[in-house]
C-alpha cells in the first residue's frame, strides 16, 4: 500500500529540479486567447458527504452500497464538500481558467422534488463564491449519472416522462439560485453510455437489463436504452428552452449537453468494416447528435431499433433540434471497428446487437493499462464534427489518461498522453475545428464508476489513508501548471517536464 510516507517522500524528489525543454513546439499562446483551459470531477465521485446535511441517496449511491464499484463508496470520496476552499486554491496553483463540477440534485433538493435544502443551496454557493473570487469559471453539469433515488424508485426515473418536469423544475431552481455566476451549464453527462451501461448491460446505474443480454434483477435491455436516452433529449430540450426563455437575456450564459465521443476506425479496409464503422458513429453519436442537429434519429438506428425506439413527434422534434449552445465531448480513446455479422443476423437484439460490432483497442507503447495515445483520433473525430455536425462549438470536457491509483506521482504516461493530445486538439482549433474548451479529467483522484479507487485520472493523488485526505500534485499537475502559466511543450518529444522548486500544494 502506497501510504504517507511514500507520498512525501516522492513528493520532495519531485520538487527538486527546474524546467528544460529540448524542441519548443507549442504553448498556451498558441490557442486563441479566449480558450479556456480546465479540469473536472462531479459531485458523487469528489465530494462526500454523502448522507450529511439532508442529501438523498442517488442511483449511484444505490450502486456503490451494493458492492459494484470493487467496495467502494462515494461516502467520503475526496471530501471536497469540505475542503473546497483547498481545492479551490490548488486550482488557482494550478493556474486553471475553469472547474467543471456537478451538482447533486438529491443534495439541493432531497427526494428530488418539492424544497430545496438551505444546506445544500449554500455549499453550492459557496462553492461557486470561492470560485468566482478567485477568476476560475465554473462550468456546472446538472446531472452527472446521480438521479435521485427517489425519483427511480417512484416511476423508473428516465425510463418515464414524469422525468422530463422533475428534471425542468430542478433546473430552474438552478438557475434562479446560480446563474447569476454561472455562466456555462451542462445538462446530462454522458447520456449515450449511461443508458448503454445502466439499460443494456446493466453494469453501472441504475443496473436494469435483461437476459440474455445481461445479469440484473429487471429491465430490457431491447427497448429500455431507448427509451431513457429519448427522455433524456427531450428532457434537456425542455430545461434548454427554459434557460432561453427566462434566463440567457439576463444572465448571458451558455447550454448545452455531453456525450462520451469515442472515435472508430475500420478493421480492415473491407466493404462490411467501412460499413460497420459508419453504423458505430451513427449509434454512438449520431444517436444524440442526429436528434440535437437534425431533429431526428439516424436512419439506420430506426431501422435496426424498429419499434423499440420512441418516435419523436414533430413538436418535440422542433424542440430537440437545435437545443444547445455547445456541445460538450468526453473522449478517451480511438478504437478498430470490425463487423459482427452474427449480431448483424440476430432477431433478438439489445443496443450492442443493433449496434453489431467489436471494438478492437489499438495498441501503441503505452502500458496495457493504460489508453493509447492518439491524438489523430480526436482530430478526426473533431473533423467529423465540422463534416457532418456543421462545426457546433464545442468543450472538451473530458480527456485523460488512467493510471493505477496509487502506483507512483511520476505520471509520465499521463503526461505524454496530456501532451500529445493538446497537441493534436491544437492542429484541430489551427484547421478550423470550434472547439472553445479542454478540460482534464480528472482534477483530483477521484471514486471512478467501475474501478472504485483502483484507477485514477487525476492531476492530483489524495491519500484515502491519511484522514485529512491530503492532496499531492502528481507530475502531471506541475506539467499542466508549466504549459498553463505559458512554458512551451513539445508534442512528440521526451518528457522533460521537470519540478520547480515551489511546490504547487502546500506540502
Ligand atoms: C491503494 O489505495 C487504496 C486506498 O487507500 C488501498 O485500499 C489499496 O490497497 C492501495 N493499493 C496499492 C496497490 O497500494
Ligand atoms: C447474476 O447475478 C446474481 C446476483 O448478483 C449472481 O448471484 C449470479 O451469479 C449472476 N449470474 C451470472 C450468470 O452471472
Ligand atoms: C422488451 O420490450 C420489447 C418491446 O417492447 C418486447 O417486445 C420484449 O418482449 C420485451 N422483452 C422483455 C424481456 O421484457
Ligand atoms: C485502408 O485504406 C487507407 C486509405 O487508402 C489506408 O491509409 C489504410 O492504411 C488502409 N487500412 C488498412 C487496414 O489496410
Ligand atoms: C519518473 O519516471 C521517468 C520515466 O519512467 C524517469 O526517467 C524519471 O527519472 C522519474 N523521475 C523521478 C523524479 O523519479
Ligand atoms: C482541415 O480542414 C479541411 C476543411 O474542413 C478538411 O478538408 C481537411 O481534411 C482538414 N485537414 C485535416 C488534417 O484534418
Amino acid at each position: 500500500m502506497v501510504g504517507h510516507r511514500f507520498c512525501l517522500s516522492l513528493f520532495f524528489l519531485l520538487a527538486l529540479a527546474v524546467t528544460a525543454f529540448s524542441t519548443l513546439e507549442f504553448s498556451r499562446d498558441d490557442f486563441p486567447p479566449e480558450f479556456i483551459f480546465g479540469s473536472g470531477t462531479s459531485a458523487y465521485q469528489v465530494e462526500g458527504a454523502a448522507f450529511q446535511d439532508g442529501r438523498t441517496p442517488s442511483i449511484w449511491d444505490t450502486f456503490t452500497h451494493a458492492g459494484h464499484a470493487h467496495g467502494a463508496t462515494g461516502d467520503i470520496a475526496c471530501d471536497e464538500y469540505h475542503k473546497y476552499k483547498e481545492d479551490v486554491r490548488l486550482m488557482v496553483e494550478t493556474g486553471l481558467d475553469a472547474y467543471r463540477f456537478s451538482i447533486s440534485w438529491s443534495r439541493l433538493i432531497p427526494y428530488g422534488r418539492g424544497p430545496v435544502n438551505p444546506k445544500g443551496l449554500s455549499y453550492y454557493n459557496n462553492l461557486i463564491n470561492e470560485l468566482i473570487s478567485h477568476g476560475i469559471q465554473p462550468h456546472v453539469t446538472l446531472c452527472h449519472s446521480d438521479l435521485p433515488q427517489a425519483l427511480e424508485d417512484e416511476y423508473g426515473g428516465w425510463l418515464s416522462r414524469k422525468i422530463l418536469k422533475d428534471f425542468t423544475v430542478y433546473a430552474d431552481v438552478c438557475f434562479r439560485e446560480f446563474g447569476d455566476r454561472v455562466l456555462y451549464w451542462t445538462t446530462v453527462n454522458e447520456g449515450n453510455t449511461f443508458v448503454s451501461g445502466g439499460y443494456d448491460v446493466g453494469i453501472t446505474p441504475p443496473q436494469r437489463c435483461s437476459t440474455p443480454f445481461g445479469n440484473c434483477t429487471e429491465g430490457n435491455s431491447s427497448s429500455e436504452p431507448y427509451i431513457a436516452a429519448h427522455h433524456i433529449l427531450l428532457a434537456h430540450a425542455s430545461v434548454v428552452k427554459l434557460y432561453w426563455k427566462k434566463y440567457q437575456n439576463k444572465q448571458h450564459g451558455f447550454i448545452g449537453i455531453n456525450v462520451f465521443a469515442m472515435w472508430f476506425v475500420p478493421l480492415t479496409n473491407t466493404t462490411e468494416d467501412i460499413i460497420a464503422t459508419q453504423r458505430a458513429q451513427d449509434f454512438y453519436l449520431g444517436w444524440i447528435f442526429g436528434a440535437l442537429v437534425f431533429g431526428d434519429y439516424p436512419e439506420i438506428v430506426k431501422k435496426r431499433a424498429g419499434t423499440r425506439i420512441p418516435a419523436f413527434t414533430i413538436q418535440e422534434s422542433k424542440q430537440v433540434k437545435g437545443s444547445f449552445d455547445f456541445i460538450g465531448i468526453n473522449h478517451y480513446f480511438t478504437t478498430y471497428i470490425k463487423n459482427n455479422r452474427e449480431m448483424l443476423k440476430m432477431d433478438q437484439r439489445d443496443f450492442s446487437a443493433d449496434v453489431a460490432v467489436d471494438m478492437i483497442p489499438i495498441q501503441d507503447d503505452s502500458p496495457p493499462d493504460q489508453f493509447s495515445v492518439l491524438p489523430w483520433g480526436l482530430q478526426q473525430l473533431l473533423e467529423y464534427f465540422k463534416r457532418v455536425y456543421g462545426n457546433p462549438p464545442i468543450y472538451i470536457h473530458e480527456n485523460g489518461q488512467r493510471t493505477q491509483r496509487n502506483s507512483t506521482l511520476n505520471d509520465t504516461g499521463r503526461v505524454k498522453y496530456l501532451q500529445g493530445y493538446i497537441g493534436g486538439l491544437l492542429d484541430a482549433v489551427r484547421n478550423g475545428s470550434n472547439v472553445k474548451g479542454y478540460f482534464i479529467w480528472s482534477f483530483l483522484d477521484v471514486l471512478e464508476l467501475l474501478d472504485g479507487y483502483e484507477s485514477s485520472y487525476g492531476l492530483y493523488y489524495v491519500d484515502l489513508d491519511d484522514p485529512d485526505l491530503k492532496r499531492y500534485p502528481k507530475l502531471s499537475a506541475h506539467w499542466y501548471s508549466g504549459f498553463l502559466k505559458g512554458r512551451n511543450i513539445t508534442p512528440d518529444g521526451p518528457i522533460e517536464i521537470q519540478m520547480n522548486k515551489t511546490p504547487l500544494s502546500d506540502a
